[in-house]
């Protein structure tokens, strides 16, 4: 007979000091139940974790990021932390999404310091979607190397994209409804693409480029972009001077 091991996800959990790391204390204390699967760091507030933060912990094995704050309006600091890792989740999201990982492998969610047993089910809950969507990399199509430059790529340009969401996409919003509505209008679309998703695609050529020189065909198969859309990157990097064609291989390569 042959024994199958259900596929146990790892999952990394970042959670604020003052409410959602005391919840997780008061699960504990309290004994509900819930899977084994977190690792927890704390943090002081939600607003604190960077996304390089969630990055890095996927390209280190975490199939699932975790991320606890205070409910909105309760944060314990004036900056309101809570809705800065708001906005800045659902910048994450999209930015994986575009790197071909399912979003639905980040979670934010509020817990209160007397919630014990809402941090137990929400890490039930969360556990039992990740198994779903088994290991990272094998839920998205199983090319490790492909999401490990992706998932460099995406890391290095983190203070850009910290710099874009304050100066243009920075919005003081109430409710975790208007954020939803705001980060899925057309108007953060377009500038998500114009500002961001370029750099990050030709970051993803080139650091691809960087291991071995590759035709538009090859670069396109292993990003998922369009062959239109990686002959537009390669066109942008050439004349950058980043790229150049070389001609005894038929391939591209960095300058
Ligand atoms: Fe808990 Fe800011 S102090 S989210």
């Amino acid at each position: 007979m042959v024994l199958r091991h259900e596929f146990e996800p790892r999952i990394l959990g970042f959670l604020c000091n003052w409410c959602c790391y005391a919840g997780a204390d008061l699960a504990g204390v309290s004994r509900y139940q819930y899977p084994p699967n977190i690792r927890i760091i704390r943090v002081m507030c939600s607003g604190r974790v960077d996304p390089a933060f969630i990055l890095r912990a996927f390209s280190n094995g975490s199939d699932g990021v975790f991320v606890g704050g205070c409910w909105l309006g309760e944060c314990h600091y004036i900056t309101r932390g809570n809705h800065e890792a708001l906005s800045l989740m659902h910048l994450c999201k999209k930015l994986l999404e575009r790197i071909g990982i399912n979003p639905e492998r980040l979670r934010l969610e509020w817990v209160s310091a007397s919630e014990g047993i809402r941090f137990s089910q929400i890490i039930t809950d969360f556990t039992r979607q990740l198994k779903e969507l088994g290991p990272l990399g094998a839920g998205e199509g199983g090319n490790k190397n492909g999401l490990k430059l992706s998932l460099e790529a995406a890391t290095s340009l983190v203070p850009y994209i910290k710099l874009v969401e304050s100066k243009r996409l920075r919005a003081h919003l109430r409710t975790e409804e208007e954020y939803e509505e705001f980060f899925s209008s057309d108007e953060v679309g377009r500038l998500f693409n114009e500002l961001i998703a370029d750099k990050l695609a030709i970051r993803q050529i080139l650091l691809l480029l960087r291991e071995r020189p590759l035709s538009t065909g090859e670069i396109a198969e292993s990003t998922g972009l369009k062959r239109s859309e990686v002959s537009r990157y390669l066109d942008i990097s050439a004349r950058r001077g980043l790229i150049r064609f070389d001609e005894s291989q038929m391939r591209f390569a960095p300058a």
